[in-house]
């Protein structure tokens, strides 16, 4: 009954109901449902509870799921729900699998009051605890609004599907009455909004099966729970595969100033062209994502030369430090592919926060225990050279191809301050200035910018040709399979979060 009557109110919207939503992500048939009547008395009609928890198995492995049921009192969180879904999660802690939340819901229930709320102070207190245990993916099928939003924000990754799903603290109704301000919920928290600007959301699906496809692709590189290593694929040598990373050097122009599509070099280098982009339309001058070197799936971390050259700026920073913080939870090791000119300059990055907030990518890299494996493919200057998985910050291999430019910073700007003196002559004098200029610029390139300095204080490991690549890193991660480096044995660390 229950079903019948969600399938009313929910595809008359064009949506999956919970109930249908469970059988997408899921593998046929393995749907296991707990505490269906929790709650409730089972003799009379009824309504259900608003959220519907159990077990089933994505990819053959086991996963926890819940799917809020907006059909009953708008997939609201009252006291029902909250133990439902914080039992579940206790559950997937306790039996190390990954926890997948579908959620649809108007937030605390309002008729509860007080005691929905403290459901919530719950639900993010397990969903904190559980973090860097399990992998958490918060699904958004449909408005997210109030508490519902802050349980996604602490999981590990946030779907959301384009025009469907909203997700905000106060809803537009609230905004006009506090503020004044007429907002549609489209631009108060869509789907867009949070996956280009605000960086909530990882992943812009089409549609509720895009959303459940990507979450199940994103469950098969991840290991069940941290204290496993992450799953390997079966991996066939081909000639596909091996005909595209013969050619990776051809992708990337030797002019440094000409840019070129970082996403081309990493399908050219990972097992069958297949990269699963994380955040894709937030801070794209860094890629992240997910793919697989001779079957070992890893991270990749990389610097878009299509966006800004490349360079870190705030929102950067965070998405690459809060990615390899993931890897780093989870033993997937990290592939670093570096073409940076350095951490965005200018007033705009410096008020927004450049100094703490590109500290994390610092913090990431430092504190990582799992393999890292950095290839400089063509510029690395400053400090954008040294927090990218540099040898320096604990990277076990660094690689760079001949004619890489790795520097404190770029000819043109170090001339002006290290041949000050030079230039006021050639100017006293009356010479050609501008001869003069490219003449200090062509000593310090070569005398300041190439790997050289890098190979000979032990900072790289050797240079590689491009279409050594693939080769090299499938066995830098072979190399590092068994690298157990411990943590430092403190509480945690108080670096900026
Ligand atoms: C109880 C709720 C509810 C809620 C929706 N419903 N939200 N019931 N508590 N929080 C009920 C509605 O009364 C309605 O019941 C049914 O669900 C469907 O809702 P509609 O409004 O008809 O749906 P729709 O037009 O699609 O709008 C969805 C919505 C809107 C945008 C989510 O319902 C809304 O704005 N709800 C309130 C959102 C909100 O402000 N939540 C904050 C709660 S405070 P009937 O019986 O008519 O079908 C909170 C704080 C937590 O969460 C603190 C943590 C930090």
């Amino acid at each position: 009954m229950a079903e019948s009557r969600a399938q009313k109110t929910q595809h008359a919207k064009g949506k999956l109901t919970a109930r249908q939503r469970i059988h997408t992500l899921a593998d046929p048939g393995t749907f296991q449902e707990i505490n269906r009547f929790l709650g409730g008395d089972i003799d009379e009609d009824y309504l259900g509870s608003g959220v519907i928890t159990g077990f089933c198995k994505v990819g053959g492995r086991p996963v926890a799921v819940y799917a809020q049921d907006f059909s009953v009192r708008g997939g609201s969180l009252g006291q029902v729900e909250g133990q439902k879904m914080i039992h579940l999660m206790n559950q997937a802690v306790q039996l190390g699998m990954p926890l997948v939340s579908l959620l649809d819901s108007g937030g605390a229930r309002i008729q509860e009051g007080v005691a929905a709320l403290a459901q919530y102070g719950k639900v993010f207190q397990a969903t904190s605890l559980a973090s860097g245990v399990i992998p958490q993916i918060s699904v958004i099928l449909g408005p997210c609004a109030g508490g519902a939003v802050y349980g996604p924000a602490l999981t590990d990754f946030v779907v959301m599907t384009k025009n469907s799903s909203f997700m905000f603290v106060t809803g537009p109704e609230v905004v006009k009455a506090v503020t004044g301000e007429d907002v549609t919920s489209d631009e108060l928290g869509g789907a867009q909004l949070h996956s280009a600007i605000t960086g909530v959301s990882h992943y812009l699906a089409e549609d509720e099966e895009d959303a459940l496809d990507f979450t199940r692709t994103l469950l098969s590189y991840l290991p069940s729970n941290s204290g496993e290593k992450p799953p390997t694929f079966a991996y066939q040598p081909n000639a596909d595969d091996e005909a595209r990373a013969q050619k990776v050097g051809e992708l990337v122009p030797a002019n440094p100033k000409q840019s070129y599509d970082m996403n081309a070099v990493i399908e050219s280098l990972v097992d069958y062209g297949e990269f699963l982009e994380i955040q894709e339309l937030f801070a794209p001058s860094i890629i992240t994502g997910f793919g697989a070197f001779c079957g070992q799936p890893v991270g990749i971390v990389a610097n878009q030369s299509l966006v800004d050259a490349g360079t870190l700026d705030v929102n950067a920073s965070e998405k690459a430090a809060r990615f390899v913080q993931f890897c780093n939870a989870f033993s997937l090791p990290v592939v670093t592919l570096v073409d940076v000119p350095g951490y965005r300059p200018g007033t705009e990055q410096e008020r927004a926060g450049i100094i703490r907030r590109g500290a994390k990518v610092i913090t990431a890299y430092s504190t990582a225990t799992i393999p890292l494996i950095t290839v400089i493919v063509r510029k690395a200057y400053g400090g954008a050279y040294i927090v990218m998985g540099s040898k320096a910050m604990g990277a076990d291999f660094n690689y760079a191809w001949p004619g890489a430019e790795i520097a404190v910073m770029g000819s043109e700007g170090a001339v002006n301050i290290v041949y000050r003196k030079e230039l006021a002559k050639a100017k006293a004098d009356g010479d050609d200035l501008e001869a003069a200029r490219k003449r200090l610029e062509e000593t310090y390139a070569t005398q300041a910018v190439s790997p050289n300095l890098s190979l000979q204080i032990g900072e790289l490991d050797g240079l590689i040709a491009p279409e050594q690549t693939r080769q090299t890193i499938c066995q830098a991660l072979m190399a590092t399979r068994q690298k157990h480096r411990r943590a430092a044995p403190w509480k945690y660390g108080t670096n900026p979060p």
